[in-house]
């Protein structure tokens, strides 16, 4: 059976996408969650990782990862991710302290020793900056290449960004740990593109069980994203994280890839912006596909 590795910034999105993730056990072992810096700190991403897997009753290892994208020491959580996410992360929902806590290997080294062990059998994919993957592949070229499947929920191509009008957030939050990635491995992306295609909607929202504990949850950081991820508009809850993990194992929902060598702007005012690689556009073989197009129904 496949292995799968999660590397989250949890996020409402992020706990959704774990727990499809899990509900997909039959065809794929979640075998390690790495987290990072992103919607939350990473020391609450963390805790909210082992809150929700906790909820569930799966016990599943955590490993944490990058505080800050390469170059910085601290992150500051932006005002419109605590908008969107709540100031904790799970739309301000209480969950007890978490009995576990995360592993002592770092989400990199975690990363490395899965490569090793499992290689083409080892899918991975990223939810949040892509921080933990570019250290690991720093660390351990030849060890990450080996991975079998590296799927990203990261950019926009050919719509505008949601943290600035050029830049998707995963992107933004290290657009260098991208390029780093997008230079040495082949990576299936995932953005804004297809992901604003899959929204939640009240009828979603309103077939949670509210009366158990894990319904409850699930209904309550539902509503706090469908109301609170776009606020000029009366509504929001688009699916990115577990969109990017149902492609990542079945690439049928994904109807039409492009192919092409990206690169993403690191200048002041089109910062984060994911773009083709102008001196690559004709090298072959290319090193990126991109999901322009999915099967929603
Ligand atoms: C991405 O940004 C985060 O806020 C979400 O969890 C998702 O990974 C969408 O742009
Ligand atoms: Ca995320």
């Amino acid at each position: 059976m496949k292995k799968l590795i999660l590397d989250v910034d949890t996020g409402i999105d992020d706990a959704f996408a774990i727990l499809y993730a899990l509900s997909q056990y039959e065809q794929v072992e979640l075998i390690g969650i790495t987290t990072s810096f992103g919607n939350v700190l990473v020391q609450q991403a963390t805790k909210n990782t082992l809150q929700v897997l906790e909820l569930f009753e799966v016990d599943i290892p955590v490993y944490q990862g990058a505080a800050a994208s390469w170059g910085n020491q601290t992150y500051t959580v932006p005002d419109s991710f605590e908008r969107v996410h709540g100031r904790n992360g799970i739309g301000e929902y209480h969950l007890p302290i978490p009995r576990a806590t995360p592993k002592e290997l770092t989400a990199v080294d975690f990363l490395i020793e899965a490569a090793n062990k499992h290689q083409d059998e080892l899918i991975v994919v990223t939810l949040g900056p892509l921080t933990n993957l570019a250290d690991a592949l720093k660390k351990a070229p030849e060890t990450i290449k080996k991975i079998g499947k590296i799927v990203c929920m990261a950019g926009a191509l050919t719509i505008p960004g949601n943290i600035t009008s050029v830049a998707e957030v995963n992107v933004y939050n290290d657009a260098a740990a991208v390029n780093y990635v997008f230079e040495h491995l082949f990576v299936t992306v995932v953005g804004l593109d297809v992901t604003l295609q899959t929204m939640i909607t009240k009828q979603d929202i309103a077939r949670f069980d509210r009366k158990n504990k894990k319904g409850d949850f699930l209904a309550a950081i539902a509503e706090y994203y469908y109301q609170n991820e776009y606020a000029e508009q009366d509504y929001g809850g688009a699916l990115h994280d577990p969109l990017a993990v149902a492609i990542a194992l079945e690439e049928g929902f994904c109807t039409s890839f492009i192919e092409l060598n990206l690169t993403v702007e690191q200048t002041d005012q089109t910062y984060g912006r994911m773009i083709g690689k102008l001196d690559e556009l004709t090298l072959i073989p290319k090193r990126t596909r991109f999901c322009l197009q999915i099967d929603a129904t």
